[in-house]
């Protein structure tokens, strides 16, 4: 039948999603199906009903396409589509609460403080100590991160990021490490490294320059890469998460590995990561977006 992709959407990462859409409509198109780009900011998502889509392959990110808005409403659709369903959706695009539950789960979390407009920020600056991370819970693709290395600065950071998604949380720094880990069907994919040239792997990095350097295999040990995989797997099930999704993590001066956060619906551009994982299984782009298309459920 027709595969609905849907790409772009409403959120600050647009661009990263429509990006990826052309490459999973042309992938899909490569395999014989009959894919079609779709952009819910452009045709309200009830035509897909009207024209007849009878699944929807979902590479929209952030507000409205990864946090479980879209997913409610193709679900009322009773049209299948790709990726975590309404709840895990909603968990894993806010950071704050999916740490929580992670948290209490007893898996490992950088420590952080939620911040608010009557914080004591010299108080969090103390006990998360300089440099730290802060950044809005329900961004992505490092949208509002900020490292913050200057003491006393922490207010006027936390004033700049407020308008943005979600929470405003502070996190320790974690200096030994980026990596990610990608999960399909339940199953940990090979992890990678990420050496960004910038001070950390930010949206320029991520989409921009070329010299973000990306190891997969990754320098882990065989028993971190094993751990590192089983902790994602976790991570996921913990908030319920399926499909295609990612895990990132970073790994300390002391090599303890710590989740930092999960993205539902992972980034498929020519600089994204899953792709890069999968293809150190011998799986392609195209073979990828298949296997993730028989991941579509109601
Ligand atoms: N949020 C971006 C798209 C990613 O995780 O790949
Ligand atoms: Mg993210």
């Amino acid at each position: 039948g027709k595969v609905a992709v849907l790409a772009g959407g409403f959120s600050s990462e647009r661009e990263v999603s429509l990006v990826s859409g052309t490459a999973i409509v042309a992938a899909l198109r490569s395999k014989g199906i009959d894919a079609h780009p779709f952009d819910p900011k452009e045709t309200p998502l009830a035509e897909l009903k009207t024209q007849g889509f009878q699944t929807a392959f979902n590479i929209l990110h952030g507000t409205y396409g990864e946090d479980g808005a879209v997913q409610g409403a193709l679900e009322l659709l009773g049209i299948p589509y790709t990726g975590s369903g309404v709840a895990a959706s909603a968990i894993g695009m806010d950071k704050y609460r999916c740490k929580l539950i992670w948290q209490a789960l007893g898996l490992p979390v950088p420590e952080f403080a939620v911040l608010h407009d009557d914080s004591d920020f010299d108080a969090v600056e103390k006990k998360l100590g300089l440099p730290m991370f802060v950044k809005p819970a329900a961004e992505g693709s490092s949208v509002g991160v900020v490292k913050v290395k200057e003491a006393g600065r922490l207010k006027s950071v936390y004033e700049e990021l407020k308008h943005l998604q979600g929470e405003i949380i502070a996190e320790r720094f974690i200096g030994g490490g980026e990596y990610s880990c990608p999960v399909l069907g339940g199953r940990g994919l090979p992890s990678i490294r990420i050496i960004p040239a910038t001070e950390f792997y930010d949206y320029a990095a991520k989409y921009e320059r070329d010299d973000t350097v990306y190891q997969c295999p990754s320098d882990l040990s065989s028993e971190d890469e094993a751990l590192m995989r089983a902790l994602a797997v976790r991570g996921a099930q913990a908030v319920g998460a399926q499909g295609c999704l990612r895990v990132d993590f970073l790994k300390d001066t002391d090599g303890k590995l710590y989740l930092l956060e999960i993205n539902t619906l992972p980034g498929m551009t020519d600089h994204s990561l899953v792709p890069k994982s999968a293809a150190q299984e011998g799986v392609d782009f195209a073979d990828l977006c298949i296997e993730i298309l028989k991941t579509a459920h109601v």
